[in-house]
């Protein structure tokens, strides 16, 4: 899997947002009352398209495949994707439909309360894979399970089915728990997925646990190859059948956590290719989450690889149970 000499080539399927955000905003001004903010920004996000930017940061070839509407906000997404190198070619624009888009105002305490159109994504099917140059890809990552109405279940286990028969490394993350026969959804799926990463919530509803490592179990059981829980602050549990670890986050003071998980994923992916062991990996994830926790917008604080690597050699984790925790660093 490793090949110096060569860039990864991933295939980001699923979930496509634009987004637009402001901060700092505690409460919405009355009546025609306009109020002065810091800054108000626009960026190409959801859980596959957040992921394409970040990963292609880190210098992969990067594929999107999702849907978009042929509106303006279309135009602006796919406009964003490839000012970020993410090839959008194979984005299906989908007439007369808008593009799936959210409104963030991020509170000064980092939180993001959302207003979003569902749009294009809820459209997105099976008929949309250009298989081809899936075929082509060192990874496929799934972003947005259960959040994409036409592409859950069967559709998912078509696209991740074809990658595994054809030796690719398979990812996927959730985009919030929008159905509640998610684990019927996923079931069939699991056994053809490499690395699972939904965040806590997702992971305790899916499976209706109560603890992160019975959750995680549960998603081994059913055929995962491994998972790692996503877990905000307190960093991510990871658990194949070998080991399980607790890795901390990145002791770091959030400007915007839109986008942690999508480039915590894309850090995991790099992580992967480069033949790092899985909790490097995981360390390299949280790097990327850290650095896009600094700026506002999914595509904040991450510029290259080597930034992100210096980042990970450096930055201090936060204390767990009173205990320091020194991360293994790149090999
Ligand atoms: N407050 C924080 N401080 C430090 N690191 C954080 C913080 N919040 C998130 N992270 C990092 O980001 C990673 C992913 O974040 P999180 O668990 O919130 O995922 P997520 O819920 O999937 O994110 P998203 O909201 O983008 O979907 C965490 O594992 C952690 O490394
Ligand atoms: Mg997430």
């Amino acid at each position: 899997m490793n090949a110096e000499s060569r860039t990864p080539k991933v295939a980001c399927v699923g979930s496509y947002i634009l987004d637009v955000l402001g901060r700092p905003i505690d409460a919405l001004p009355h009546g025609q009352t306009t109020v002065m903010i810091d800054e108000i920004r626009i960026t190409a996000a959801g859980t596959a398209g957040g992921t394409s930017v970040d990963l292609a940061r880190l210098g992969a070839d990067v594929i999107a495949i999702g849907a978009v509407g042929d509106d303006e906000v279309g135009d602006f997404l796919v406009a964003l994707l490839e000012r970020n190198g993410v090839a959008t070619g194979y984005l299906r624009r989908k007439e007369g439909v808008p593009t799936s888009a959210t409104i963030l105002p991020i509170h000064p305490s980092g939180d993001r309360p959302a207003w979003h159109v569902r749009g294009a994504n809820s459209i997105f099917e099976q008929a949309d894979v250009p298989w081809e140059a899936v075929a082509t890809c060192d990874f496929v990552h799934l972003g947005g399970v259960s959040a994409l109405p036409r592409f859950d279940g069967q559709p998912s286990l078509e696209v991740l089915r074809y990658a595994k028969r054809r030796g690719i490394t398979t990812t996927a993350d959730c985009l919030g728990v929008k159905r509640d026969d998610t684990l019927e959804i996923l079931r069939p799926c699991l056994p053809y997925v490499d690395i699972f990463m939904p965040n806590m919530n997702e992971a305790l509803r899916i499976t209706g646990r109560a603890a992160v490592a019975d959750a995680a179990r549960m998603f081994l059981d059913l055929g995962a190859r491994c998972v790692i829980v996503k877990m905000g602050a307190d960093g991510c549990f990871i658990a194949d059948e070998s080991e399980r670890e607790r890795i901390p986050a990145f002791d770091v003071t959030p400007v915007d956590s839109t986008g942690c998980g999508d480039a915590f994923c894309a850090g995991v992916i790099l992580g992967t290719w480069l033949g790092w062991d899985i909790s490097r990996c995981a360390e390299l994830g949280s790097a990327a989450a850290a650095l896009t926790l600094g700026g506002l917008g999914s595509d904040a604080g991450i510029r290259n690889l080597a930034d992100t690597v210096e980042f990970m050699k450096k930055g201090r984790c936060r204390r767990t149970d009173g205990q320091e925790i020194v991360l293994k660093g790149p090999a």
